[in-house]
């Protein structure tokens, strides 16, 4: 069986590579960031720290936006995992957690998850928070062609997950749909109390933003 130490340092090169070159928001400095404030979140939290450090390394390693099943991402990592030959239990773990990690809609409420669990999805939430979050809702709407405003365009109300999937909207509708929303979703404390912050500073572009473009400024 090899050594947990050994087990993060493999699943780290091996993602590393996966994941470069990505430009949908989902780079290896994303799970990076989610790995380090997971753990953060996890040490208050007195959660197991390998568990929560190997989920988060592989939360994004495929995503539902660009495959047709929900379940991509946990079923590339757990393929992962099986070359590792390890723990049934720790495996299922760590591949549970990641099939309950995506905010999919107003509409759908979120998976029961272990305490690990709830570590790697508040994190992977404060990741698109604040200003690292503003950064990659426009990074991705370049991506995927958004326009970044668009007035006539008004953002959806509790859009259920196959709306949530399948609807075109601008990068400024995404605040409304998605980024506004994440706040009363944190489990942990010390998530609570970060999101509350980068809320605020989300807020407080979004409102700066329509101020210029109303040239209310
Ligand atoms: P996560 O890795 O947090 O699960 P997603 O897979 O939903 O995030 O999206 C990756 C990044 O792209 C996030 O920062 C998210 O806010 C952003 N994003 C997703 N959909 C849109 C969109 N329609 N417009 C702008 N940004 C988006
Ligand atoms: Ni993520």
């Amino acid at each position: 069986m090899l050594e947990p130490g050994e087990v993060i340092a493999r699943t780290e090169e091996y993602v590393r590579s996966a994941l470069a070159g990505d430009r949908t928001g989902h780079d290896w400095w994303h799970v990076d960031r989610v790995r380090r404030l997971a753990l953060r979140l996890g040490r208050d939290e007195g959660a197991d720290e390998f568990v929560v450090e190997l989920a988060a390394l592989l939360h994004d390693l495929d995503d539902a936006k660009f495959s047709n099943s929900e379940t991509a991402s946990a079923a590339a990592a757990a393929a992962w995992l099986e070359t590792l030959e390890l723990d049934k239990q720790l495996v299922d773990d760590v591949v549970s957690i990641i099939a309950g990690v995506s905010f999919a809609g107003e509409a759908t409420p979120d998976q029961a998850l272990s305490i690990e669990g709830e570590c790697v999805r508040d994190a992977d939430r404060l990741d698109a928070l604040g200003a690292i979050g503003i950064g990659r809702a426009f990074a991705y709407g370049g991506f995927s062609g958004r326009d970044m405003h668009n007035p006539h365009v008004g953002p959806h109300s509790g859009m259920t997950r196959s709306v949530y999937r399948s609807t075109e909207s601008t990068t400024i509708n995404h605040f409304y749909e998605k980024l506004l929303l994440l706040r009363e979703r944190m489990a942990t404390s010390t998530g609570r109390r970060l999101a509350e912050q980068r809320h605020q500073k989300t807020k407080a572009f979004l409102d700066e933003f329509l101020k210029e473009w109303n040239g209310a400024d």
